[in-house]
C-alpha cells in the first residue's frame, strides 16, 4: 500500500527517515518528498512547514502526485485537556479549525457553508491505533484536536478553544490535512505527542520537548505502518 507520512517540521519526520533507512528524495512545489519501501509498503514522507496553508499543499501533493492511499500525520501539540502531560499521545477522533470565524453571519465557529465544523478521522485507523497502544504498553488518548494558524501561548485562548470545540489538544495543521483527505476520500490518522500546555510557558516547553515528543509520535506511527495490511 502507498502510505503518506507527514509532519509539519523537519524534527517531526527526522525519526521516521532514520527508521526507514534508505530513501530517495525529490523536490516539488517547495517541499522535499522522501520515498522508501518499508515492510512491504511504499512510503512517501515529507514535512510541510508550519500552518494550515502549507500543510494543505503537502497533503494534496501526497495524495494527488504521489498517489497515497492513506495518510498518517506525526507531530507535536499543545495540551488543552489537563490530563495530557508532556510526551503523552493523542489520536484525533475529529478535528476543527479554531480560527475560522464567520460568526458575524450566524454560523458557528469553525464552520463555513458547504464545509464541516468537525472532520472525523478514519475509525478503522483509530481502532488499529488502540491495538498498537496496547501492544506497545503506552497510553493513547482519543480526542478532539483544534487547528489554527496560531502558536497558542495564552491560557485564555487555550480555555476558549477547549470550551468552544470541546477540544483536548491544539496544533497548526491537523484540520487542514483532514479537510484534504476527507474531500479526496482518503483515510487519515492524526497523531500528536504533547510538547507544551499552550500556556505562558509554551514556547520554552515547545523548544525543550519538540525533539523528544516528536520521537514518541514517530515511534508510534512506525508501529502503525507495520500493522497496516497485516
Ligand atoms: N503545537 C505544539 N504546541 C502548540 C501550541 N502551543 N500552539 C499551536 N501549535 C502547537
Amino acid at each position: 500500500m502507498k502510505i503518506a507520512i507527514m509532519g509539519a517540521m523537519p524534527e517531526e519526520i527526522a525519526p521516521l527517515l532514520e527508521r526507514v533507512g534508505e530513501y530517495t528524495s525529490s523536490e516539488y512545489a517547495g517541499n522535499t518528498y522522501y520515498e522508501a519501501s518499508y515492510k512491504g509498503h511504499s512510503l512517501v514522507i515529507a514535512y510541510s512547514k508550519i500552518g494550515k496553508v502549507f500543510s494543505t499543499l503537502t497533503a494534496s501533493t501526497m495524495l494527488q502526485k504521489f498517489g497515497a492511499e492513506v495518510l498518517l500525520f506525526s507531530g507535536v501539540a499543545g495540551a488543552i485537556n489537563p490530563e495530557l502531560k508532556i510526551g503523552d499521545l493523542i489520536a484525533a477522533t475529529k478535528l476543527c479549525q479554531h480560527d475560522l470565524d464567520i460568526t458575524a453571519f450566524g454560523h458557528p465557529y469553525g464552520y463555513v457553508p458547504e464545509g464541516k465544523q468537525f472532520i472525523e478521522a478514519d475509525a478503522a485507523l483509530i481502532s488499529m491505533a488502540k491495538e498498537v497502544a496496547s501492544e506497545m504498553g503506552v497510553k493513547l488518548m482519543e480526542g478532539i484536536i483544534a487547528t489554527g494558524d496560531q502558536f497558542v501561548a495564552d491560557p485564555v485562548r487555550n480555555r476558549w478553544i477547549g470550551e468552544t470545540f470541546n477540544a483536548d489538544a491544539l496544533e497548526m495543521e491537523g484540520a487542514s490535512v483532514a479537510c484534504v483527505c476527507d474531500a479526496m476520500g482518503v483515510p487519515f490518522f492524526i497523531l500528536r505527542s504533547i510538547s507544551d500546555a499552550a500556556d505562558m510557558d509554551a514556547s520554552f516547553s515547545f523548544d525543550a520537548f519538540l525533539i523528544s515528543s516528536a520521537q514518541e509520535s514517530a515511534n508510534f506511527i512506525i508501529k502503525m505502518v507495520e500493522k497496516i495490511g497485516h
